[in-house]
């Protein structure tokens, strides 16, 4: 297991640690994961003492009780789902959408009446002063939806959305400004690092670390009180778990379902707010190939749960609807600097280029019928000694981002990053910010069979054409940089705002 723990660099002890310390830093881990396998995993993580723990009999006899709550409760939780929520913020038409029933056209369904001295109050639970918020907030949105989509008409002293990149840019616009004055997440406190509260901080499961640690730092959105909040973070980390609850060339993925069906446990036995809502106004977050996979074994994490994921395969279960595509991004180092800009369309004189291992069938296909085939295409599994990556992508017009064993690729943002159109070939991929990005002006979409017409294809973009979209490509760049500390507009916020859209998606009564 030590092979793979080598790299785990975590977010935590990334800044302050030297390679030295850091393997110091390991040693005790070592020691615990093995003591974990021997005994069953997550109990050295789980800071609990949960009723279930490590008994599989009690782990499915909870689920059975679950699943015949879940029957009832289900009627209370609505979920107006027949459209996808890349319909959410649109030209003008949120109209047939999200939109829910409107709390400001009627009184709350139940009003607790309370006697305080001699004034009777009409009190309303937190929840429906929090829901009656976000039916302001959709109403809003909808209207700036109406009216008008291409420039944003708010004012903001930072970024004002606007073009065709976007959506609706004015939608957009609003909703992200409601996001800033109301979004608050609760973040829950149970189980121990590095499993939970941690996550890498480098490689290309980075935007998972990176995320997790920024919701732990709490600058932004995060809220102590739950009942103030909005959505519920569930602070796992799937590569974590991957590297210290699973056993390298092993079969057996039981250990980290085991896990997550436990700590779900916990976390529905000790608060309120999981039974309230059946999980969903609760998030995770995972970048591994795995993510979506573990979730299976929690089916309400699975099934009702803002699952935030790379491997966004809405063949494997993934729906826009309610799950979010994250970012692959690959920091070699940690650092994006000098990652990001590159030169000028007239000087670059590569038509298309990819590089990068056999992973999965698409990739099979494009080496297959490019490899060595062509000056135009330039298709490698491996790049020829002293040919730098990053230098390819800065001379190349069009970067191909086929998926791999996974539908997500870091090859989108590293060619967004070098201002190259990224050229997505994938099957059953909805690409991040779907929701408001509109992918198809900024970059090209090819499906599989077209592989082979793939110079046609882009020969067939004109010159104009092409400059419209590398001047858009420049511009939501912005959206897909990782600062630290975040900035207005970039990776983090907009993940956020993808959570933020999917909990304007539901409405929660208790
Ligand atoms: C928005 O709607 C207008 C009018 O309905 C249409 O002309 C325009 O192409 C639409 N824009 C987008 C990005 O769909
Ligand atoms: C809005 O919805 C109503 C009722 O469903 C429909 O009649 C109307 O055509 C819709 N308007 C737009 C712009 O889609
Ligand atoms: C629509 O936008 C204009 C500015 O272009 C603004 O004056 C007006 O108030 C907006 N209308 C609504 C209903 O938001
Ligand atoms: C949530 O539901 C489960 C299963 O019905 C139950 O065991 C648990 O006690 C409930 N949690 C709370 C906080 O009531
Ligand atoms: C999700 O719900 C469907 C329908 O209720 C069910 O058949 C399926 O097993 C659930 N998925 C998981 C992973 O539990
Ligand atoms: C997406 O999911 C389907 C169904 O499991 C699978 O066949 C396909 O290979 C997946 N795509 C990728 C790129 O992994
Ligand atoms: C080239 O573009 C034209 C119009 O822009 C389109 O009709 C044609 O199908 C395209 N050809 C290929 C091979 O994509």
């Amino acid at each position: 297991m030590l092979w793979s723990r080598r790299n785990l660099h975590l977010c935590s002890s990334l800044s302050s640690l030297s390679s030295t310390a850091g393997l110091l830093f390991f040693i005790p881990l070592v020691l615990i994961s093995s003591v974990a396998c021997i005994l069953g995993p997550a109990k050295s993580f789980l800071s609990f003492s949960s009723p279930f723990a490590w008994r599989s009999a009690g782990l499915y006899g909870y689920y059975s009780q679950i699943s015949i709550n879940e029957e009832f409760k289900y009627n209370y939780l609505k979920r107006e789902g027949e459209v996808p929520s890349s319909h959410m913020i649109r030209n003008g038409s949120l109209n047939q959408t999200v939109v829910l029933k409107d709390p400001t056209d009627h009184q709350p369904a139940h009003e607790a009446k309370e006697v305080s001295g001699n004034a009777i109050i009409n009190r309303y639970s937190k929840l429906e002063r929090l829901e009656t918020m976000l039916s302001k907030a959709r109403n809003s949105i909808r209207k700036a939806a109406e009216n008008g989509s291409m420039t944003s008409k708010h004012e903001d002293a930072g970024y004002v959305p606007h073009g065709p990149m976007y959506r609706s840019a004015n939608a957009f616009h609003r909703s992200y400004l409601e996001m800033e004055k109301n979004f608050k997440v609760y973040v829950y406190q149970e189980g121990e690092p590095p499993i939970f509260h941690d996550g890498p901080c480098r490689s290309i499961y980075s935007t998972e670390g990176r995320f997790i640690h920024e919701m732990e730092m709490g600058n932004f959105y995060r809220t102590k009180n739950p009942d103030e909040a909005l959505v519920y973070f569930l602070p796992f980390s799937v590569v974590a778990m991957v590297q210290y609850l699973y056993e390298p060339g092993g079969h057996d993925r039981l250990a980290i379902g085991h896990t997550l069906a436990d700590y779900i446990g916990l976390i529905a036995g000790k608060h309120p707010f999981w039974n309230r809502s059946l999980g969903a106004d609760h998030f995770m977050l995972s970048c591994h190939d795995w993510g979506p996979y573990s979730t299976t074994y929690v089916p309400q994490l699975f099934n009702n749960s803002i699952r935030v994921l790379c491997n966004a395969n809405t063949s494997e279960g993934f729906n826009p609807l309610k799950d979010v595509s994250l970012p692959e991004i690959h920091l070699r180092t940690g650092e994006i600097t000098g990652l990001i800009g590159g030169p000028s369309p007239s000087r670059r004189s590569i038509l298309a280029f990819f590089a990068g291992r056999l992973h999965g069938h698409i990739r099979y296909l494009l080496l297959e019928q490019w490899k060595e085939k062509d000056q135009d295409v330039q298709v490698y599994d491996n790049l020829p000694a002293g040919v730098s990556y990053e230098s390819m992508l800065r001379k190349s017009r069009f970067c191909l981002s086929p998926s791999g064993y996974e539908v997500a690729s870091p090859r989108v943002v590293e060619a967004i990053y070098a201002e190259c159109i990224p050229v997505l070939i994938s099957d059953s991929y909805v690409p991040p910010f779907s929701d408001v990005l509109n992918w198809k002006s900024f970059s090209v979409e090819v499906a599989v069979k077209d592989i082979p017409n793939i110079k046609k294809i882009l020969m067939n973009i004109s010159q104009t054409q092409y400059i419209r979209m590398h001047r858009r490509l420049k511009q939501v760049q912005r959206h897909f940089v990782i600062n630290g500390p975040p900035k207005r507009f970039d990776l983090f916020h907009m993940i956020m705002h993808s959570i933020w859209l999917r909990r304007l998606n539901i409405q929660i009564e208790d």
